[in-house]
C-alpha cells in the first residue's frame, strides 16, 4: 500500500523521456506522495514538504523500475536446464515442471518466489506467463496485488501438442481466460494478457478463439511467442500449410494488435516484419534465452528500420538470468555478432522507457515525472570489488560507467528497490 508521509531519495537521478531525451541530475531528490512522484529536481533548489523523510543514496543511481516484457514464473525451477533446443526443452524440462501448477498452494509459493526475486533485481513491472490453470494467474495476481506491483500476466492457452494435464480446449480456453481478464484486468495495477503459448501448441479453434477476445477487450494485452528456432517454424508450416507464413497465422486470428506481444521473432521474412508494422505488434528481443537454446541472433536493426516495434526481456527459464542488467550486456554482445550497436544509454533507455513504451505504459511507469508511480531502482556502480576497481579507471564519463554497469553488473548492483514509493 502506498505511504502516506511524504518520502524524498536523495541520490544521482537518471531517467529517459520521449525520443532521445534524458534527465541526469548529479546531485537529485525525488520526492514522493502517496506512492506517486510528487517532485523531481536537484537538490538544492527543491522545497520539501514539512514532515518529509529523506533516504541519502549518495553517489548511487536513482532510475525507474526495471520492466521486463517477457517472463515465465512457472519456470523458475528448470531455468538452467541442460542440453536441448527448443522443442526439446519444452518436452524435457517445461512442461513437467509446469504440470505442478495444478496444485494452488505451490502456485502461490511459487508466484511468492517469484515476486520477491523480481524486485531484489530491481524489475518492478513484468509481463509474466502462468500456466494452464486459472489457480496459477489466481495465485500470481494475488500475491502482486499484496506487493502493489504493477504486473501483466495471463492463462496459458495449450489445446494440442502437450501432455494432457497441460492442455484445455477452445472452448474453456476462452471462457476461463474471459473471467480472469474480467476479474484481474485494471484491478488496482494489475493487467491482463491473452496468453496463447504459440502456433503449435493451439489449434486454430483456438487461435481464433484468442482473436476473439483480444478484439472483445481491446485494451488487454495478449502475448504468445513468434519465428524463436528453425525447426519450430517448420512445424507451423506443417500445421497451418493455408498461411503464407507464421506470422500471418497469428494475423488471421486476429493476435496482432498495438497490444501484442511476440516473444523472440529472430527468423521472419519481409512480409512479416509488414505485418508487424501494420498492426503496431512488439516484437520482445530475449537475447539470454535465444544464446541459451541456440535459438538465433535477434536483428535489432533489420526490425527497427521496418518500423516493428522491439522490447527487450529475459525470457527466463529458457534466459538464464532474472537481471535486466545482464539482459542488456548479452543484447549488446548478440548486436555485436551483427555487427550492431547498443550504447549503454539506449540500453538503460530500453529497460526502461523503452519496454515502458513497448507496453503502451510510458505515460505512468519507465520515466521520473511527476505523476508517475514511484517504481524505483537504485543502482550502485561500484557493487563488487571488479565494478570498483574499474570505476576507478572510468573518470567522469557517464556512458563508460552505465556501460560498465550493464556488463559488470547483476542483482548485486541493485541497492534497494521501491514499489509505489514503499521500499521493498
Ligand atoms: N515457445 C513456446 N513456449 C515457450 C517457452 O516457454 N519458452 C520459450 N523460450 N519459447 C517458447
Ligand atoms: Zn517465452
Amino acid at each position: 500500500m502506498p505511504e502516506t508521509t511524504p518520502r524524498a531519495l536523495r541520490g544521482r537521478l537518471l531517467s529517459f523521456g520521449p525520443g532521445e531525451t534524458h534527465l541526469y541530475e548529479p546531485d537529485g531528490v525525488i520526492v514522493i506522495e502517496a506512492g506517486t512522484i510528487a517532485a523531481v529536481g536537484p537538490w538544492q533548489d527543491t522545497v520539501l514538504p514539512p514532515g518529509t523523510v529523506v533516504e541519502d543514496h549518495g553517489a548511487k543511481l536513482i532510475m525507474p523500475g526495471f520492466i521486463d516484457p517477457h517472463i515465465h514464473y512457472p519456470q523458475c525451477r528448470m531455468i538452467a536446464s541442460y542440453g536441448a533446443q527448443l522443442i526439446a526443452w519444452l518436452d524435457r524440462y517445461t512442461f513437467p515442471a509446469e504440470q505442478k501448477f495444478a496444485d494452488p498452494a505451490y502456485a502461490e509459493s511459487e508466484a511468492a518466489w517469484f515476486l520477491d526475486e523480481l524486485l531484489r533485481q530491481g524489475t518492478t513491472t513484468a509481463c509474466v506467463y502462468c500456466t494452464v490453470h486459472p489457480e496459477s494467474v489466481e495465485a500470481f495476481f494475488t500475491e502482486s496485488e499484496r506487493r502493489g506491483t504493477c504486473m501483466i500476466a495471463g492463462k496459458v492457452m495449450m489445446d494440442r501438442n502437450a501432455p494432457a494435464g497441460l492442455c484445455d480446449d477452445a472452448a474453456s480456453g476462452f471462457t476461463q481466460s474471459e473471467a480472469l481478464l474480467r476479474r484481474w484486468h485494471g484491478r488496482g495495477r494489475q493487467l491482463y494478457a491473452i496468453t496463447p503459448r504459440f502456433a503449435i501448441t493451439s489449434s486454430p479453434a483456438q487461435l481464433q478463439s484468442a482473436g476473439a477476445l483480444a478484439r472483445a477487450y481491446p485494451d488487454a494485452y495478449v502475448q504468445t511467442h513468434l519465428a524463436e528456432n528453425l525447426a519450430e517454424i517448420a512445424e507451423v508450416r506443417r500445421l497451418y500449410p493455408d498461411d503464407a507464413s507464421y506470422t500471418a497465422v497469428y494475423a488471421r486470428a486476429g493476435l496482432l494488435g498495438p497490444r501484442s506481444l511476440l516473444g523472440h521473432c529472430i527468423h521472419l521474412g519481409e512480409d512479416e516484419l509488414t505485418l508487424l508494422r501494420e498492426n503496431s505488434a512488439v516484437a520482445v528481443f530475449c537475447p539470454t534465452s535465444n544464446l541459451f537454446l541456440g535459438s538465433g541472433l535477434f536483428d535489432w536493426a533489420r526490425l527497427a528500420g521496418a518500423g516493428v516495434r522491439v522490447g527487450l526481456a529475459t525470457d527466463v527459464g529458457g534466459g538464464t538470468s532474472y537481471s535486466m542488467l545482464r539482459t542488456a550486456a548479452e543484447a549488446y554482445k548478440v548486436l555485436q555478432l551483427r555487427g550492431q550497436a547498443l550504447p549503454a544509454f539506449a540500453a538503460f533507455r530500453a529497460i526502461t522507457r523503452g519496454n515502458a513504451e513497448a507496453l503502451r505504459l510510458e505515460g505512468r511507469i519507465g520515466s521520473l515525472i511527476p505523476g508517475y508511480d514511484a517504481d524505483l531502482v537504485v543502482l550502485d556502480t561500484a557493487a563488487t570489488p571488479a565494478m570498483r576497481h574499474r570505476l576507478e579507471a572510468v573518470g567522469d564519463s557517464l556512458a563508460d560507467e552505465l556501460f560498465m554497469l550493464m556488463t559488470m553488473g547483476d542483482d548485486r548492483a541493485v541497492a534497494a528497490t521501491y514499489v509505489a514509493g514503499c521500499r521493498c
